[in-house]
């Protein structure tokens, strides 16, 4: 048992992936407490989330990337961020990009997800861009965070299949499974301290290692394998 991190989730939508921590928080299942939820849409779903889980729920409107809006509205994020005492950021389907202010002040403590496999198809777009190039196999990565979208250094990946007759909305909804598991267990792994940042790599101390003969072939073979 690790001591309970703090989190604070930013959010833009509906906020699935910050239900998800929520539940995994009450229920134990990840070492974290989700202290407060900053949405840059006052309409996003994801406050009235936290709100019905007694967590603080702020609207904290941003300008244009740039602007002397978007500054203040970094310096207020990070103030309400130290207020509640997080300590660790989750952008949470959080369509803005973080300004330089919280960024500094959470050197490797920022934490996205996104549901493609980085670094294809980074974007507000994943899944119908990925299904439209046509991979037979997409997913869902989080990585920590730095000052571009999807960009930064990958803690963990789910793959999926894409079947046939899939639309964005099928795809999406099989990619989003996935992401509120890896979510997860991202945020566990940092609050065991078992995430190390080498460059672009990161390591986690202590992981099990997938079986190397393991893969996920889409469509499935259909000849017989022959060995020598
Ligand atoms: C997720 O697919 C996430 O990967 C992306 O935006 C979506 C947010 O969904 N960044 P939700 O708000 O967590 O339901």
């Amino acid at each position: 048992m690790a001591d309970r991190i703090t989190l604070g989730v930013l959010v833009s939508g509906r906020g699935t992936n910050l239900q998800a921590i929520i539940d995994a928080c009450e229920q134990g299942t990840i070492d974290a407490k989700v202290a407060v939820v900053i949405s840059d849409k006052a309409d996003a779903y994801a406050l009235e989330r936290a709100r019905k889980h007694g967590i603080a729920a702020v609207h904290v409107p941003v300008g244009k990337y740039g602007t002397p809006a978007y500054e203040r509205a970094d310096a207020e994020q990070l103030r309400i961020l130290k207020e509640h005492g997080v300590q660790l950021v989750c952008m949470a389907g959080y369509m803005r990009k973080l300004g330089p202010r919280v960024l500094d002040a959470y050197p490797g403590a920022v934490m996205n997800i996104h549901p493609a496999l980085l670094p294809s198809f980074p974007g507000a777009h994943g899944q119908p861009d990925a299904l439209a190039y046509g991979v037979k196999i997409s997913g869902c990565t989080v990585h920590f965070a730095d000052a571009e979208f999807d960009q930064g250094p990958i803690i963990i990946q789910a793959a999926v299949p894409v079947v046939e007759g899939d639309d964005a909305d099928t795809l999406a909804a099989r990619i989003l499974q996935q992401e509120h598991k890896i979510y997860l267990q991202a945020i566990q792994w940092f609050a065991e301290g078992r995430l190390r940042i080498e460059g672009r790599h990161v390591r986690v101390l202590d992981a099990e290692q997938p079986p190397a003969g393991q893969a996920i072939i889409s469509p499935p073979l259909q000849i017989e394998e022959r060995w020598p």
